[in-house]
């Protein structure tokens, strides 16, 4: 069999068309999603394996789409570790008892999780089946730094100034949590693969609130340390926002395919990485909201800075905005193919 487009680019081999898929693909801009969500909570539909993978399903019977991300969320795996959270109802994201302090730490679990987070294997081994012979599934997790902020901070975080500070003031500290982080994460992720997922995207989000020289010296060796405990069987993606400062480093902690978002040109991005890895970007989500000209007229950008050298996936720089009109969605996914398929 031909191998899927996606995976390809993820090595650099030469593909008839960019292939595309966006971050958030499953989400509130779909009806279908919407329809689902008036009956269940968010973390009721990751945790059930038959709701997870339909939603995962939707983006892919609608649009075409070259890969599919398993519905699930980057804080998951927090749960088993002993840290509690909730999507409140008008107060969003919440951790009741963030972590403040080396005692925090230590109380954190390392746990199997082929165990106790069974329903997201389980709706791996479904969503595969279903994919089979169409697109590609990518499973993900979130980067050491992205995850010892949210549960340092207790949700999102204008400065980082609770997470950065026990960085600066606590090292040993900081330690601790980035090893314990980092067990788990190695394990959440290898579990996923023996599960069935073709490719794994780390997301680094808030990396990019980092001086490069911290980025180096505090983030790196514990993103490497999980990245190069994941199985070689299948391309990794590492992803950041605000990342163009720190775009060496990013390759230097590992990935086969660099996502950047839109605050840099992809060509130079490109460039800067020496062209050893492949790139995804990087669109920025408000673009989608249209009309569909300025849509034409940013992706024929991208794709023309890019160039046609093998190994650019197409995304959006980050998540897609609930507000999207998924017509537009449409109209991307088709004109990316169409005029990259011309060159
Ligand atoms: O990309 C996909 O379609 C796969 C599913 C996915 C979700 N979250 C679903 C989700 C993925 C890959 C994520 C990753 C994630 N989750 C990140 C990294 C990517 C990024 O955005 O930088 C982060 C930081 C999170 C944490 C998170 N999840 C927050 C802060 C929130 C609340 C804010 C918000 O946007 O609603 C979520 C909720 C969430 N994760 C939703 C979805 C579809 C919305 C839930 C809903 O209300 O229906």
């Amino acid at each position: 069999m031909e191998e899927y487009p996606f995976l390809k680019a993820c090595r650099r081999e030469r593909t008839p068309y960019t292939p595309i898929w966006l971050m958030r693909q499953a989400g509130r801009y779909l009806k279908e999603y919407r329809a689902l969500r008036k009956k269940h909570s968010f973390l009721e539909m990751c945790k059930n394996p038959e709701l997870a993978a339909q939603v995962t399903l939707q983006p892919i019977e609608k649009f075409k789409l070259d890969a599919a991300i398993i519905f699930s969320d980057i804080l998951i795996p927090l749960e088993p570790m002993g840290v509690e959270f909730e999507f409140a109802k008008g107060e969003g994201l919440v951790f009741r008892h963030p972590l403040r302090e080396r005692k925090d730490v230590e109380r954190l679990r390392v746990f199997d999780p082929e165990e106790e987070i069974s329903f997201l294997m389980k709706a791996i081994r479904i969503v595969r089946k279903e994919l089979e012979g169409r697109v590609p599934l990518i499973g993900f997790s979130g980067a050491p730094f992205t995850l010892a902020s949210y549960v340092i901070e207790g949700g999102h975080s204008k400065n980082y100034a609770l997470t950065k500070s026990l960085m600066y003031q606590d090292h040993p500290a900081w330690d601790a949590l980035m090893e314990k982080l980092s067990e788990v994460l190695i394990r959440y992720v290898n579990a996923q693969i023996r599960s069935g997922v073709q490719a794994l995207q780390m997301f680094d989000s808030w990396a990019g609130c980092l001086s490069p020289g911290d980025y180096e010296e505090y983030v790196l060796p514990y993103s490497r340390k999980v990245m190069d405990g994941v199985s070689k069987s299948v391309p990794l993606i590492h992803f950041a926002t605000a990342n163009s400062t720190l775009l060496e480093l990013m390759k230097r902690a590992g990935g086969d395919v660099i996502g950047v978002d839109w605050r840099v040109d992809i060509g130079e991005a490109w460039a800067r990485l020496a062209y050893d890895v492949a790139i995804q970007g990087n669109l920025d989500p408000v673009i989608l909201l249209g009309p569909v000209d300025l849509i034409e007229k940013n992706l024929k950008k991208i794709l023309a800075r890019a160039g046609d050298r093998p190994g650019h996936i197409f995304n959006l720089g980050h998540g897609i905005l609930p507000n999207t009109p998924p017509d537009h969605v449409a109209v991307l996914v088709d004109m990316v193919h169409e005029y990259s398929s011309r060159r």
